[in-house]
């Protein structure tokens, strides 16, 4: 077939594009993505103590759940095809230390989440973040200088700790987000020598230092630990795109099984770039900033809740994406088991 622009010109009309879209049964036939229940990650924050739910102000519909109330909440989920969930601490402020060494405490809020969580549903994947920003007074992902830098090796050194602590309560799948230099390769290294061989490392390899993160700021508390300091020194800048295929493939080296790009939706172009040039599962997070701006939009009537969420899932599977990290899971779960 001739395509170009003057035989396309010529084709109409025997080329009408919306002979294909005319019903229903006609579109699912030419459909070229699909997307699933199993493409779903559900993020959740965790509080210490029991018998607790606090709603997150900045993302309506949104709560904290301690790990006993956590273990009901998502028991029908499960049920209804959970796959996997990602879990994030809030730190009881007292427990924040300029060393953050309450990340890689065994007793910790995440390593007795994990045991719980795993002794009750065995089959659910669970997801544990690598990162220090729930333990440091900073409210950085790693330990500064006196200058108020976050120092690299240092810091992969605690988390190389934490992924293990992790690794040891029975988390499947590591992950950090941190951004530091080299950690994916220590983490990679432990993980082997402690025999660990099937815990899986899902790598924030390419993660923006995006305005989209406030609302999760608030959720764990770190917001104002963190005050008027950016993430700029390690987390990427937004303006680039060729540098993400260069973290990707480091990280690959590394050790790692997986990646994630972030935020979500306004960085398919990355998604769809990576996918292209690497032979690696990317998944996306759909981001708090993301999720409320969605979630407010859709409270206001301006737009259909429903119908806008899984649109956005479309698209995460259309750039690419493996598997979605958001907030919107539960709802999700709910829409397409009822259709
Ligand atoms: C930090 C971390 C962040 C998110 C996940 N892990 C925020 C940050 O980098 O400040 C954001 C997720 C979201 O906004 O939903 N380790």
């Amino acid at each position: 077939m001739n395509f170009s622009l003057n035989a396309m010109k010529k084709s109409y009309p025997n080329t009408r594009m919306r002979r294909n879209r005319s019903a229903k049964f006609i579109r699912n036939l030419v459909r070229e993505t699909s997307f699933s229940i199993d493409d779903l990650i559900y993020p959740i924050f965790i509080l210490p103590g029991k018998n607790k739910e606090q709603p997150i102000n900045s993302m309506p519909g949104k709560s904290r759940y301690s790990v006993d109330v956590l273990i009901k909440k998502i028991e029908k989920l499960h049920k209804n095809g959970l796959n996997a969930i990602a879990i994030f601490p809030v730190i009881d402020s007292k427990k924040k230390s300029k060393d953050a060494k309450e990340a890689y405490n065994q007793k910790g809020l995440v390593q007795t989440a994990v045991r719980t969580i795993k002794k009750e549903y065995p089959n659910l994947g669970i997801i544990t973040d690598v990162a220090l920003d729930p333990y440091t007074l900073s409210g950085h992902d790693g330990l500064i200088d006196k200058n108020g830098y976050v120092i690299n090796d240092k810091t992969v050194g605690v988390l190389k700790k934490q992924a293990l602590s992790h690794a040891e309560a029975g988390s499947d799948i590591v992950a950090p987000s941190d951004m530091m230099d080299g950690r994916v390769l220590e983490i990679r290294q432990a993980l082997e020598k402690n025999k660990f061989y099937n815990t899986k490392i899902l790598s924030y390899a390419a993660k923006y230092a995006s305005n989209f993160y406030g609302p999760f700021r608030d959720a764990i508390d770190s917001r104002k630990n963190l005050s008027e300091s950016s993430k700029e020194t390690y987390q990427m800048d937004f303006a680039n795109i060729t540098e993400a295929s260069l973290e990707i493939k480091l990280d690959i080296n590394e050790g790692a099984d997986m990646v994630i790009i972030k935020p979500g939706l306004p960085y398919l172009d990355i998604v769809s770039k990576i996918k292209r040039e690497c032979s690696v599962p990317v998944f996306s997070y759909h981001v708090s900033g993301e999720y409320s701006m969605i979630k407010s939009a859709a409270l206001k009537k301006y737009i259909d809740e429903e119908s806008s969420v899984l649109e956005a899932m479309y698209c995460f599977k259309r750039a690419g994406c493996n598997a979605v990290l958001t907030y919107y899971t539960p709802e999700i779960i709910k829409w397409l088991n009822k259709n």
